[in-house]
C-alpha cells in the first residue's frame, strides 16, 4: 500500500489542515497526531517544541511509515521545522512557507499583518519568508494568545471573542493593513468575528488552504500521489492524551467525525 500522509500539530487546531488536505486530496490516507498532552505549544519555548516535534516526527516516519510529514501547527512549524528537515529523510511540509506565498498575489498596498502564538510571533519565521518574497512590504505583529482557548471552549462567534478580537486587531487595522495572514491553525475558526473587526476589504490568508495545495504539489512532484487502489482509505489518529475530548472538540475543527483513535504516549 503507498504511504499515508503524516501530520501532527499541538492538539486540534491541525484538524483544519486536514479537513484541506481531505478536500484537495481525496484518496489520501491520513495519519494525524495530536499532542494533546502538551497542547499549548504556542507558550512554549522553542527548545521543548522542537523536541515534541522530532519525536512525533520519528514516530510519523518509522511506526507509521507515512510518505510525507505536514507540520500542521504554526508554531511548532516556525520553531521546529529546520531541525526536522535535518533529521527525517522524506519530505516536511510546513504551515509559514505557504501561507506567506500567498500574501504577494492579494496586497495593494504591502502593508501586512501577521497574528499568531506568542512563540510564532517571536520566531519571525513568516517575516524572514515575506522578506524573501518582497523587502519592501510593511509587516505588523500581533500575538493573540487568548484566542486558542476561547476557540476551544466553542466561542466563536460571541461579544466577549468580539472584545478580545478588537483588542488585538485594532492596532493592525490602525495600521491600515490589507491582508492578514491567520497564522495559527485555530484562527481560520474565527474569520467571521475577525472579518467584522477588521472589514471585509482586508484579505485574510488561510494558511491551511494554501498548505494542502503545497502537500498536492510537493506529492505531484515527486510521483507520491496515491494510486486509485488506495481510495477506501481509513484515517487514524493519535492522541497524547484523552481521546475522547479529542473526538468531541475535534468536530468542530474537522467538519466531520473522528474515529479510529487511539491513545499514546510517546
Ligand atoms: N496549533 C498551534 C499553532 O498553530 C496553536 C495551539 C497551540 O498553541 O498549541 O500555533
Amino acid at each position: 500500500m503507498d504511504g499515508a500522509i503524516g501530520i501532527f500539530d499541538s492538539g486540534f487546531g491541525g484538524l483544519t489542515v486536514v479537513s484541506e488536505i481531505l478536500k484537495q486530496l481525496p484518496g489520501e490516507e491520513i495519519v494525524y497526531f495530536g499532542d494533546t498532552a502538551h497542547l499549548p505549544y504556542g507558550t512554549k519555548s522553542k527548545e521543548t517544541v522542537t523536541r515534541f516535534s522530532l519525536k512525533i516526527a520519528d514516530f510519523l516516519h518509522r511506526k507509521q511509515g507515512v510518505k510525507i510529514i505536514v507540520v500542521a501547527c504554526n508554531t511548532a512549524s516556525s520553531c521546529a521545522v529546520e531541525a526536522l528537515k535535518e533529521n527525517v529523510d522524506i519530505p516536511v511540509v510546513d504551515v509559514i512557507t505557504p501561507g506567506a506565498r500567498a500574501v504577494p498575489g492579494l496586497t495593494k498596498n504591502n502593508r501586512i499583518g501577521i497574528i499568531g502564538t506568542t512563540a510564532t510571533i517571536r520566531s519571525k519565521a513568516y517575516e524572514e519568508v515575506i522578506a524573501k518574497l518582497n523587502p519592501e512590504m510593511k509587516i505588523f505583529t500581533q500575538p493573540c494568545p487568548l484566542f486558542v482557548p476561547l476557540v476551544e471552549e466553542g466561542w466563536l462567534d460571541n461579544q466577549e471573542t468580539l472584545l478580545v478580537a478588537k483588542r488585538y486587531l485594532g492596532p493592525l487595522k490602525d495600521e491600515k493593513v490589507d491582508t492578514l495572514i491567520l497564522g495559527c491553525t485555530h484562527y481560520p475558526l474565527l474569520k467571521k468575528i475577525i472579518t467584522r473587526v477588521m472589514g471585509v476589504n482586508v484579505s485574510l490568508v488561510d494558511s491551511a488552504r494554501e498548505t494542502a495545495s503545497e502537500v498536492k504539489r510537493v506529492l505531484d512532484d515527486r510521483g507520491l500521489r496515491a494510486k486509485a487502489a488506495s481510495q477506501t482509505v481509513r484515517h487514524r489518529y493519535f492522541v497524547s492524551d484523552d481521546p475522547d475530548k479529542f473526538v468531541s472538540l475535534g468536530r468542530g475543527f474537522l467538519g466531520k467525525d473522528i474515529e479510529n483513535i487511539k491513545l499514546l504516549e510517546l
